[in-house]
């Protein structure tokens, strides 16, 4: 259901006094609401279990949550004073939920709201399922008259195919699809849409985008970052399950779909679903799996993986995974999508490259050697956002000689500052618009594809940090893979 982010609500964060809700939650929510972007009678509710905690000191964390990311002055003084509320939890019991449901009806009468409600999970995944039974126990589950009730969920959907079933299941019991917003805050990094304008605005890549003109694409998402102090979790999750079962997942599935009938969350996230239905089942020798030992990242020293606090001593967790994936369609049959992710990688980039096939006929020879390659589109999502198309062009003098130079578009060169991808996100959620979030078909088609990729016994290859991972890994890249990994 379609609404206005002008119109009131309230606005419900479990996990309240986490990590998310402080570095993005919070920044991202008073920042709309400075901008006029969301209603300024929009209320927030922080719920959490610690017991330490009540409404004055949860302002106050709210505060400077928001301070700590770049944002003060006295109306954001105003927004944690006036909008913000706390609810502690207690154990999560019934009487808890009821009072929960007490406390919103409270606050829609002191500031005369309708029932229009967004119950944002920013929970680990052990504790979801509790959440849900808790809120669909109090009957805060369903829409109200006059409003509506929206729950949004993080990353990650399950932790394997089974989990992440039975997490669908429940959900589907207490809600509607359509009262679900599956976050993957990817899909709300602005490049990441401008992937969609890019393919779908501009006619001329419709024509060559299939394997009639396409040799391989390789997505990468490289982190510079270690696990720095989330080992207890990353050290269950790895890589795959961090990372490319969701992320990349998604930037696989907004490359090689067919063009949607329209650009809305039905059409979009169906034809998403249907890319990642049509993966083939990936074997040993399509994957590398990696992890870092020490190096230098910018000219410091870094630990490995193993001196990482909390990570045990025998850890075989992957911290970096390379893929070969086939898109089985009319399309894509026989092009590679190589997908690769790690951290302590050389440099913090996300990028796509999509290496064209080479001229059929060779036209500049020199000495028995053709002088043509093929184009390379690069798509930089993160940082220094923008797209370059690799062309050949004649050196001045002679006729032979070729030489590769990228036709550049730059963000920065045309557009201010990008939005935060929770901005985007949370207005979409109280837009009531779907388009990027996931639907649980994409999330089951997903788990199909790489659960039984964790299964297999693996080799986990050293690499040391600061490089872009293992030797073993160098056969699944694009031909130029060092227009990928260059700035
Ligand atoms: C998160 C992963 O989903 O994405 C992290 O859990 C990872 O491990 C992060 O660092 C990367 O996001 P971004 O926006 O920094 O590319």
């Amino acid at each position: 259901m379609a609404s206005d982010p002008t119109e009131p609500s309230l606005l419900v964060i479990f996990g309240g006094t986490g990590d998310l809700a402080r570095r993005k939650l919070l920044p991202a929510l008073s920042k709309l609401a400075l901008q006029g972007a969301i209603a300024p009678e929009t209320q927030i509710l922080g719920v959490a279990q610690n017991p330490a905690n009540n409404e004055q000191n949860f302002r106050a964390l709210a505060l400077k949550s928001i301070e700590g990311a770049g944002l003060s002055g006295p109306e954001v003084a105003r927004f944690c004073e006036e909008r913000v509320h706390y609810q502690p939890l207690g154990d999560g019991g019934e009487a808890d939920y009821r009072a929960l449901a007490e406390r919103l009806e409270a606050l829609a009468s002191e500031h005369e709201l309708a029932p229009r409600r967004t119950f944002y999970l920013a929970l680990p995944t052990d504790v979801l399922a509790d959440a849900i039974r808790g809120l669909t126990g109090a009957g805060l589950n369903r829409d109200k008259p006059g409003g509506w009730t929206r729950v949004v969920v993080e990353k990650p959907f399950g932790h394997d195919l089974e989990s992440a079933r039975g997490l669908v299941e429940l959900m589907r019991a207490s809600f509607e699809e359509e009262q679900i917003f599956r976050i993957d805050h990817y899909l709300g990094k602005e490049t990441v849409q401008n992937l969609l304008a890019f393919r779908f605005g501009n006619s001329i890549f419709e024509a060559l985008w299939n394997r009639d003109r396409i040799a391989a694409i390789e997505i990468m998402v490289a982190e510079e970052l270690g696990v720095a102090s989330r080992a207890r979790y990353y050290d269950k999750s790895g890589a795959t399950r961090d990372m490319v079962q969701n992320h990349l997942a998604q930037l696989l599935a907004l490359v090689a779909m067919e063009v949607p009938p329209l650009m809305d969350a039905e059409s979009v996230r169906y034809e998403k679903a249907k890319v990642l239905r049509s993966v083939s089942p990936l074997s040993k020798s399509d994957v590398v799996f990696g992890q870092y030992a020490g190096g230098d990242i910018g000219g410091s020293r870094v630990d490995g993986y193993h001196d990482e606090d909390g990570v045990p001593a025998d850890s075989r967790t992957e911290t970096f995974a390379a893929m070969r994936v086939y898109v089985q369609n009319w399309r894509w049959q026989g092009v590679p999508f190589y997908l690769r992710t790690g951290k302590r990688l050389g440099r913090r980039l996300t990028r796509i490259g999509v290496q064209f096939k080479e001229s059929p006929v060779c036209m500049f020879e020199k000495n028995g050697v053709c002088k043509v390659s093929h184009n390379v589109l690069t798509m930089t999502l993160q940082p220094d956002e923008g797209f370059s198309l690799y062309i050949d062009v004649k050196e001045p003098g002679s006729i032979v000689e070729l030489k590769r130079i990228p036709l550049v578009f730059r963000h920065s060169d045309h557009f201010g500052p990008l939005p935060e991808a929770y901005e985007t996100l949370l207005l979409d959620v109280l837009r009531g618009d779907q388009t990027l979030f996931v639907h649980s078909n994409e999330v089951i088609r997903s788990w199909k594809v790489f659960d039984p990729v964790l299964a297999l016994d693996h080799q986990i290859h050293p690499y040391n940090s600061g490089t872009f991972g293992p030797q073993a890994a160098e056969k699944f890249a694009i031909q130029d893979k060092d227009l990928m990994r260059s700035h």
